[in-house]
């Protein structure tokens, strides 16, 4: 091949290495520092000496991984907002598991770019630390809602959930109208809150004994919410269907309006160690 005397003849090039840069290595050949390489060679070719030898590294590194948990005491970093949900919300949650809406709705913001622009701070571990189940989902026909709370007031969340088309004329979401005329009772809230507490959310004595009462205060106006902030400081407090009686559509409202806002992100820094 004739040569192009446009390009620089390796040999005189500095920054590429050729045969003359190492004189001692033989053409075609591994280099004498790969020699490590040959020596695995002994391992690849017989087989109980690569699969003793993958079991002691599967070990090591199981121990490395799996000890150290026995030791801490918790893997979730305490996060000072995070509380446990009130009556009402979580009522309102286990009609988001009822109606299925983590089918189309994540609620996790993973520490991306472009998923921290759209939907804000990506969510912390302790965020869902008191969710049972946790909500996280794994499609996105919709957007994720981790932080949907206090984005939209109660009245967009009523019609949007009445219809949803009626505000995005473009959404595929389903109706559910039918919850703001399904009332809803405290009977079952003190059960259901005894039952989050044998799974470790810190619900108090006082807690359980005001369930009822807290769960009819959230969404009435004309109740004292002294105790119900206290208790669960930064709960929304409305009239979140507009309509006298107590529903289903209040009580997911409620729990929608909490997501994501329990967390003060002006003042939160993540620990050194994290
Ligand atoms: C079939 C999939 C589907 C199901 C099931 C579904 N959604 Fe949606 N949702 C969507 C889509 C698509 C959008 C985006 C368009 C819109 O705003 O309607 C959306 C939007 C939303 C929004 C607005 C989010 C934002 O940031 O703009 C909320 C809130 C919401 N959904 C709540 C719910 C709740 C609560 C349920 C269960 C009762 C539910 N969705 C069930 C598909 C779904």
């Amino acid at each position: 091949m004739a040569n192009n005397d446009k390009v620089p003849n390796a040999e005189d090039d500095p920054k590429v290495s050729t045969l003359s840069d190492f004189p001692d290595e033989i053409p075609n050949e591994l280099p004498q520092h790969t020699g490590i390489i040959q020596r695995h060679a002994i391992l690849e070719k017989s087989p109980t000496l690569l699969l003793v030898a993958s079991l002691l590294v599967v070990t090591v590194g199981g121990i490395v991984e799996i000890a150290p948990l026995f030791w801490l005491e918790n893997t979730i970093e305490e996060v000072e907002g995070v509380r446990p949900y009130s009556p009402l919300e979580l009522a309102g949650r286990d009609i988001y598991i009822r109606e299925g809406c983590y089918v189309c709705h994540s609620q996790m913001i993973r520490p991306m770019r472009d998923e921290v622009e759209r939907y804000g701070h990506y969510s912390l571990a302790a965020e869902s630390m008191y969710d049972h189940p946790f909500q996280w989902g794994s499609k996105r026909t919709g957007p994720d809602l981790a932080r949907v709370g206090g984005r939209y007031s109660d009245a967009w969340h009523v019609d949007h959930l009445m219809d949803p088309q009626s505000v995005v004329p473009e959404s595929i979401m389903p109706k559910y109208a039918f919850l703001a005329s399904t009332n809803i009772k405290p009977d079952q809230i003190e059960a259901t809150i005894k039952t989050h507490r044998l799974v470790g959310v810190p619900y108090t004595d006082e807690m359980v004994e005001q369930a009822e009462a807290d769960f009819r205060a959230q969404a009435d106006l004309d109740a004292d919410w002294d105790g119900l902030l206290e208790r669960y400081p930064g709960a929304p407090t409305a009239n979140f269907d507009g309509q006298p009686e107590l529903t289903e559509m209040d009580a997911l409202i409620a729990y929608l309006q909490v997501l994501g806002t329990m967390v003060d992100f002006s003042t939160y820094t993540p620990l050194a160690s994290r």
